[in-house]
């Protein structure tokens, strides 16, 4: 199994006044080529479990394997677990140490796979393309450009190095709708070609067609994990208790008999079904944020 954690928790500041557990208790297996939506409430400890995929945090119990790899084992290679998994913070200044964007963008590439220069240009060109990053930001101080430019350069910097997995802890937050569906659609390619990506999000319509599987961290434990199917019958009951807000795609599905439901796997059929329902006003779907469309469709 590629990402495997047994019965780990995770506590901030042992032996302190301040300390916290923030992870509970969690068992899971990710297999190769699942695409994963982790969802919960602030503070619930998603960026926690981020971090603990590629070793930046080790469980205070329990254990994480990569690949076979204990990212606690003194003997293992960090490196090694860090170039299987990608990471792409929460907070872009955090990833940031580099004085220039094209240094930052190349640096994983060069780094973790001794990239050829032309390689490296290859990559540098893609990242950008994908972001819509503009050329006259690589010469720029990363940590001198606006919130959205800085998240870009930030998955930019990820994407460059194609780690085997990779988790995006709120990867949308800050971008326009046009990266923001772009950013979807590559995604979404990304698992047609099966690879395997884990993001991290507070917003359950975000990926609830992009995700296989669904993870639910209420306070520090891991409340949900299940299909998408199973996340739709069984969330809308819990969203509340969870903390989560009972979105409009949430709202409809669970509104539908379970038959007509199953039929509807991406948004734009989910859309249709909303409108020729009149279940819902056009307005609210329109006005809600959580459609990753192009502001261009009208309906
Ligand atoms: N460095 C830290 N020291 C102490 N406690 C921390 C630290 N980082 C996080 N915590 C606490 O651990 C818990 C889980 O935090 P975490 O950042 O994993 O939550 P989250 O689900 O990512 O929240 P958000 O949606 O706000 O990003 C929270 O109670 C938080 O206050
Ligand atoms: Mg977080």
């Amino acid at each position: 199994m590629p990402i495997v954690f047994e019965k780990v928790s995770y506590e901030y500041s042992v032996g302190t006044p301040f300390s916290k557990v923030a992870l509970r208790d969690v068992s899971l297996k990710i297999a190769e080529g699942e695409s994963l939506c982790v969802l919960g409430a602030t503070g619930s400890g998603k960026t926690t479990f981020a971090l603990l995929t590629n070793g930046v945090l080790l469980p205070t119990k329990g254990s994480v394997f990569v690949d076979g790899l204990d990212t606690a084992d003194k003997r293992v290679d960090i490196k090694e677990v860090r170039r299987r998994v990608g990471v792409v913070l929460q907070y872009p200044e955090h990833q940031f140490f580099l004085p220039t964007v094209e240094e930052e963008i190349l640096y994983a590439p060069k780094n973790f796979l001794a990239a050829e220069q032309k390689e490296l240009e290859r990559s540098l060109e893609e990242a950008l393309e994908l972001l819509e990053i503009k050329k006259e930001l690589l010469h720029r101080n990363p940590f001198e450009l606006s919130g959205g430019e800085k998240r870009r350069v930030a998955i930019a910097s990820i994407l460059s190095y194609n780690p085997k997995y990779l988790v995006m802890d709120e990867p949308l937050v800050g971008l326009d709708s046009k990266v923001r569906s772009q950013l979807l659609r590559f995604l979404k390619a990304l698992k047609e070609i099966g690879k395997t990506w884990i993001v991290i999000s507070h917003d359950v319509d975000e990926f609830l067609f992009m995700a296989d599987r669904f993870l639910v961290f209420h306070d520090g434990s891991l409340a949900f994990d299940g299909k998408r199917e199973e996340f739709v019958l069984k969330a809308f009951d819990h969203l509340k208790e969870w903390g989560l807000y009972p979105s409009t795609k949430l709202r409809f599905l669970a509104a539908l008999p379970k038959e007509i439901a199953s039929f509807i796997t991406d948004d734009e059929k989910l859309e249709s079904a909303i409108v020729s329902s009149g279940l819902m006003d056009c307005e609210e779907v329109r006005n809600d944020r959580s459609f990753p469309l192009d502001g261009s469709r009208r309906f």
